[in-house]
């Protein structure tokens, strides 16, 4: 089959430039060459139409609502796998035969605690710091207490890398909860999964016994699964953009957190629930609030609505919606938010304003609902989001490392000031 191409006709000339192909989904133009030949570049405000990578982990069809982890649909990763699982998928490629996951278990469990000092830094930050500044100092810090670059010429070492940021960064989304409720920090237990031991590292009160709740765990575990990778997004482009200048692992991720907490992007969660007590609190008057976010005089956003490439819904915000009514059922709460939610989702549906801008509930409408049942704090959900995203960070860095993608560095349409002469400063 010969290759399909685009023609440019410039300046009189007509270049060629060959189409990428792709599996399923956007096709790419490869405009390598353009600027060498035309002297031109191109220009993408948000990169709304770049192709940043070709990539094999992640596939997202805006259209259709659908999502995919290395091929499988997100509805049945997550009615069928588990967390654990899904980082094995998502790191590997294929989903691991039960020899290859107790060794990826076991893998994990081997670095299930944090060195000591890592106390003392956690100590020196204030109670009220927010969460998310927290996690992301303690996770390039961890840097400091594992030196050893990583050397992605060897499988063995990028396994390694990996398992041990899975352990100890449960450990430091679970401490930055303990700061937050003035709780004694801990240590992992082996004898527990990845999400029991995170959610009994975080929840283990220092005067009672713990038990786990298995509707809870089930109810982590799935929130996790659906935010373990979204390809391309803010955060996990900034993994790999920092990752690009062969900055290492823990580093890299430490600036996808903090790219991560953005309100735009996973910080959303916490707005959505900030968002829904001001309703509740304002006398729960709904449309208003939908007339605000219509008002282009007003910079109010209906926070949990919209998305960069989701153009109908967003299938990991119906997974969600489920998994919180099932849980706030079975804990039997009565959360005034849900209703909120609900009521907003319903007159926003039938908005012609969101309608023709195809703007719907996104993932973190619903997660924040269920995070409030858990009991986390609202500061917390983002660190909740970012211990999902974790793996997906992760893949996404080692399979840019190992094509071994060129340093990310975009050009520019440079509009500011000619070149001038330099004003000493008594003749300005
Ligand atoms: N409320 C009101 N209007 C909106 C909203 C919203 N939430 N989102 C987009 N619009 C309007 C926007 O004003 C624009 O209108 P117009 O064409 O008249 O100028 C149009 O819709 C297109 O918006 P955009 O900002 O150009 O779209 P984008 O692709 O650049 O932004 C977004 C996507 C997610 C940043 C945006 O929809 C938004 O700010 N949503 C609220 C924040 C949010 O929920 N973020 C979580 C995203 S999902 C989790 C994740 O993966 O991070």
């Amino acid at each position: 089959m010969s290759q399909n191409k685009v023609i440019l006709n410039y300046d009189g000339q007509s270049f060629e430039y060959p189409v990428v192909e792709s599996t399923i989904g956007d096709r790419g133009i490869d405009i390598s060459k353009l600027r060498d030949q035309t002297g031109l570049i191109t220009l993408d405000l948000g990169y709304k139409n770049t192709g940043a990578t070709v990539s094999e982990i992640t596939y997202l069809d805006g259209d259709q609502g659908e999502l995919y982890y290395r091929g499988y649909p997100i509805e049945q990763i997550a009615e069928k796998s588990n967390f654990t699982e899904v980082m094995y998928l998502l790191l590997h490629g294929e989903l691991p035969n039960k020899e290859q996951f107790d060794n990826f278990e076991t893998g994990i469990k081997k670095y299930n605690f944090v060195a000591d000092e890592m106390k003392r830094l956690i100590d020196v930050f204030p109670r009220s710091a927010h969460p998310m500044g927290v996690l992301s100092s303690l996770t390039s810090a961890l840097t400091a207490f594992n030196p050893k670059a990583v050397n992605v010429n060897s499988k063995e070492d990028l396994d390694h890398a990996a398992e041990m940021l899975i352990a100890k960064f449960s450990h430091l989304c679970a401490w930055t909860y303990r700061k937050r409720m003035g709780f004694p920090i801990n240590h992992g237990d082996n004898s527990l999964n990845y999400v029991e031991n995170f959610y009994r590292m975080c929840f283990r009160r220092p005067n009672e016994e713990f038990v786990m709740n298995p509707v809870v765990v089930e109810a982590l575990d799935k929130l996790l699964i659906l935010h373990a990778d979204h390809e391309q997004n803010c955060s996990t482009s900034t993994v790999r953009m920092v990752g690009s200048a062969h900055t290492g692992l823990f580093a890299s991720v430490s600036a996808g957190i903090s790219a991560l907490w953005g309100p735009l992007h996973g910080g959303a969660n916490q707005a959505v629930i900030e968002m829904l007590e001001m309703i509740e609190q304002d006398g729960g008057d709904v449309a208003k609030y939908v007339e605000k976010a219509k008002n282009k005089d007003d910079n109010f956003r209906l926070m949990g609505f919209g998305h960069r490439v989701y153009k109908s819904f967003d299938p990991r915000a119906t997974i969600i919606k489920k998994a919180a009514d099932d849980l706030l059922n079975a804990m039997g709460i009565n959360d005034k938010a849900l209703d909120i939610a609900m009521q907003l989702e319903r007159v926003a549906l039938e908005d012609d304003y969101f309608v023709s801008r195809k703007l719907y509930p996104n993932v973190d409408f619903y997660s924040g609902i269920i995070y409030r049942a858990l009991g986390i704090p609202t500061e917390m959900f983002t660190v909740m989001f970012a211990l999902g995203r974790l793996p997906g960070w992760i893949s996404q860095w080692k399979e840019m490392r190992l094509k071994g993608d060129p340093i990310g560095r975009p050009r520019q349409v440079y509009q500011g000031a000619q070149k001038r002469d330099y004003i000493d400063i008594v003749n300005r």
